[in-house]
């Protein structure tokens, strides 16, 4: 690698560095299908309205264990191959905020942080001492307190919200890659097939190395 090439490598990444001014809180994103699934419903009561997942469909939903009739009432008259499509149209959006909210689909993947940016992000929200809806991570941005974060007064109501914040995180580590669970399984078909065939040719050497003695 040539000097100008560090040299900007470098620029870049401690442009990241400084891109969020809070630090992050750190989430454990759930892999267990009950919280995924808890997750997939909060959003879908939640942040759909606004938001599209539009490399989901909800045959994926399906697939991945949710119950038909749940699917069903979430698509209405949509068919079943069609992707996860906000509620509310783009232009609307761009009526209400100025911007269309962004697609959820790889959004864990797509921010420096990934879970914990989102889960942070989320939960980020409070009222300045002038009442003002402020957003820690990410100040400007132009979308409400959807968890209602910002109002929870007592330690019992913000771990709901924080609960909830990883169920949805978890969802979206989910949609982002949601055939990682079955390349993990392939992995241990691979091995398992690697381990009889060693073995079958351990046995092979030992019966051929057995008459030329
Ligand atoms: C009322 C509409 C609305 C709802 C409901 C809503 N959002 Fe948003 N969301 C927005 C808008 C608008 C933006 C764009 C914000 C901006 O860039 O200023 C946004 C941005 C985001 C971003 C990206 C922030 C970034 O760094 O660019 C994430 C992540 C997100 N929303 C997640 C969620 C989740 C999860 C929920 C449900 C708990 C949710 N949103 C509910 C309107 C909404």
């Amino acid at each position: 690698m040539n000097t100008f090439l560090k040299l900007l490598l470098l620029c870049c990444l401690s442009a990241g560095a400084w891109a969020n001014e809070v630090p992050l809180e750190k989430v454990s994103v759930a892999t267990d299908a009950t919280t995924v699934q808890r997750g997939a419903d909060d959003l879908m009561n939640t942040c759909h309205s606004c938001h599209s997942m539009k490399y989901i469909r909800y045959r994926d939903l399906v697939k991945y264990g949710i119950a038909k009739e749940k699917v069903d009432a979430w698509r209405g008259d949509q068919p079943m191959d069609s992707a996860l499509l906000a509620q509310m149209s783009d232009a609307d959006a761009m009526q209400s905020f100025g911007i269309v909210p962004p697609d959820l689909s790889i959004m864990v993947k797509a921010r420096d942080g990934g879970p914990n940016y989102v889960y942070s992000y989320l939960l980020a929200y409070h009222n300045s001492p002038d009442g003002v809806l402020q957003n820690a991570v990410y100040p400007a941005t132009k979308m409400p307190d959807a968890l209602g974060i910002s109002t929870a007064t007592d330690d019992a109501q913000r771990s709901v919200i924080q609960g909830r914040a990883r169920d949805i995180t978890s969802f979206l580590a989910w949609a982002a890659d949601p055939h990682a669970a079955e390349r993990t399984q392939l992995g241990y078909y691979v091995l398992a097939y690697l381990f009889v065939l060693t073995l079958l040719l351990y046995f092979l050497k030992n019966q051929i190395w057995a008459r030329l003695k």
